[in-house]
C-alpha cells in the first residue's frame, strides 16, 4: 500500500476522505495532522477523531496543529459545514484524546520514519504543511507526491477567484508550491465535478454498517455545485438532480483527492505554472494557473521570474471515482 499522510481541516468532505482513506486496501494511513479551516482547531480534531473511530481505524495517529493561518485570522466556513463543522449530525464525541506532540513535530516523525516515501495529502489550508516545510525541510527527502485540493483554475468559491483553502491561507499555500517534491493540485476544476447520486446517497443512508452511514449522512449535507451532473461525466449544467425533500445527490469533495492518490489514471493532469496571488485586493488567494504555456504562447509575455510547476487536475472521470468511492467505503466496513 501507498504510505499516506492527510492534512485536514474536518469538515463534512475531510471527513469523506477520511473514511476513504481507511478502507482503500491501496492505502497505509499512517498519521492525520489537523488545522484550523472548517471550524476551529480543536473542533476539527474532535471531528477527525470521531469520524476514524467510526471508520473501525482508531488507533491511527493524530494531532492538532495550527489554530490560525500565517498572517491573517482564521474565519469560519460554518454556513457551509455547520456549526461544529461535521454538518451538525450530531456525532459521538471521541472515546480518545489526540497525540501528545503538535502536527508538525508528527508530520516530521511520520514522514521521515516510512520505510517507503509518503504521499501527503492535504485537504485544508495549508499552515501546517508551510510550517512543516520551513522548519524541517529535510521532510523533502521522503516524501513521493503532494496531492492537495486547493486552488482552482477557473473560478473560485471563497470568492469569485479563490477557493477557500488557499484564501484561507495565502502565504501557507504559496510556500508549498515552492517544495522541492512533486506536485499535483486537484482543484475546484475537478472537486465540484465528483458527484454520487441521490440513490446512492439513500442506499448508503439505510446502511447498517456505521462507516457507510457515516458516508451517507455527509454526503446527503453536499449537494452539488451548481452545473454538475449528478454521475454524470461532468461539463453539463444541469443542477444535481434531487428525488425528494432531503435526498440530492452529494459532492466526493476532499475525497476525490485521495481518489486521484490511489487511482492517479481517472484525473487528467497537465504541467502548469501556478503562483498565489498574494497582494491584498480582489484577487488575494487566487492560484493562477498559466495555461498559456499548453499552447507555447507564455514565452511571449514571461519574465524571468521563478514560478512553481505544478500537475493541475482539469478533468476528471467521475462515474470511475463514484465508483471506487462507494466500492471502497462499502467493502471496508466487512473486511
Ligand atoms: C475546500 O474547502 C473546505 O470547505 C472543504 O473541506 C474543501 O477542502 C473546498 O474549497
Ligand atoms: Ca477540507
Amino acid at each position: 500500500p501507498i504510505p499516506v499522510i492527510i492534512d485536514c481541516d474536518t469538515g463534512v468532505d475531510d471527513a469523506l476522505a477520511l473514511l476513504f482513506a481507511v478502507r482503500h486496501p491501496g492505502i497505509d494511513l499512517r498519521a492525520v495532522t489537523c488545522v484550523a479551516g472548517n471550524t476551529d482547531v480543536d473542533g476539527v480534531v474532535r471531528n477527525t477523531l470521531t469520524v476514524l473511530e467510526t471508520a473501525g481505524a482508531p488507533a491511527v495517529p493524530v494531532a492538532r496543529g495550527a489554530e490560525r493561518p500565517l498572517i491573517e485570522a482564521p474565519r469560519s466556513a460554518a454556513h457551509v459545514h455547520g456549526h461544529d463543522g461535521m454538518g451538525d449530525l450530531g456525532l459521538p464525541a471521541p472515546r480518545r484524546t489526540p497525540a501528545d506532540v503538535d502536527a508538525v513535530t508528527l508530520l516530521r516523525r511520520e514522514i521521515l520514519a516510512s520505510p517507503r516515501p509518503v504521499t501527503l495529502v492535504p485537504t485544508a489550508p495549508l499552515t501546517n504543511i508551510a510550517l512543516l516545510l520551513r522548519t524541517h525541510p529535510e521532510v523533502t527527502r521522503n516524501i513521493e507526491r503532494i496531492v492537495f485540493m486547493g486552488g482552482a483554475a477557473g473560478a473560485g468559491n471563497a470568492t469569485p477567484v479563490a477557493e477557500f483553502n488557499v484564501w484561507h491561507d495565502p502565504e501557507a499555500a504559496a510556500i508549498l508550491l515552492t517544495a522541492e517534491v512533486p506536485i499535483t493540485m486537484y482543484g475546484l476544476d475537478v472537486f465540484n465535478r465528483v458527484v454520487v447520486p441521490a440513490a446512492e446517497v439513500r442506499r448508503l443512508r439505510a446502511s447498517t454498517e456505521p462507516g457507510a452511514r457515516l458516508a451517507g449522512d455527509l454526503l446527503a449535507h453536499r449537494p452539488a455545485a451548481p452545473g454538475t451532473t449528478a454521475g454524470g461525466t461532468g461539463g453539463t449544467a444541469v443542477h444535481a438532480t434531487v428525488d425528494g425533500p432531503g435526498e440530492a445527490a452529494g459532492g466526493l469533495g476532499d475525497a476525490g483527492a485521495l481518489c486521484a492518490v490511489v487511482d492517479p489514471e481517472g484525473l487528467t493532469t497537465h504541467r502548469l505554472p501556478v503562483e498565489v496571488s498574494l497582494a491584498p485586493g480582489p484577487a488575494r488567494g487566487q492560484t493562477v494557473v498559466d495555461r498559456r504555456s499548453r499552447i507555447g504562447e507564455s514565452e511571449l509575455h514571461e519574465g524571468t521570474r521563478e514560478q512553481a510547476m505544478v500537475d493541475v487536475g482539469l478533468e476528471v472521470d467521475v462515474p470511475r471515482y463514484v465508483k471506487l468511492y462507494l466500492e471502497t467505503v462499502e467493502a471496508g466496513g466487512t473486511r
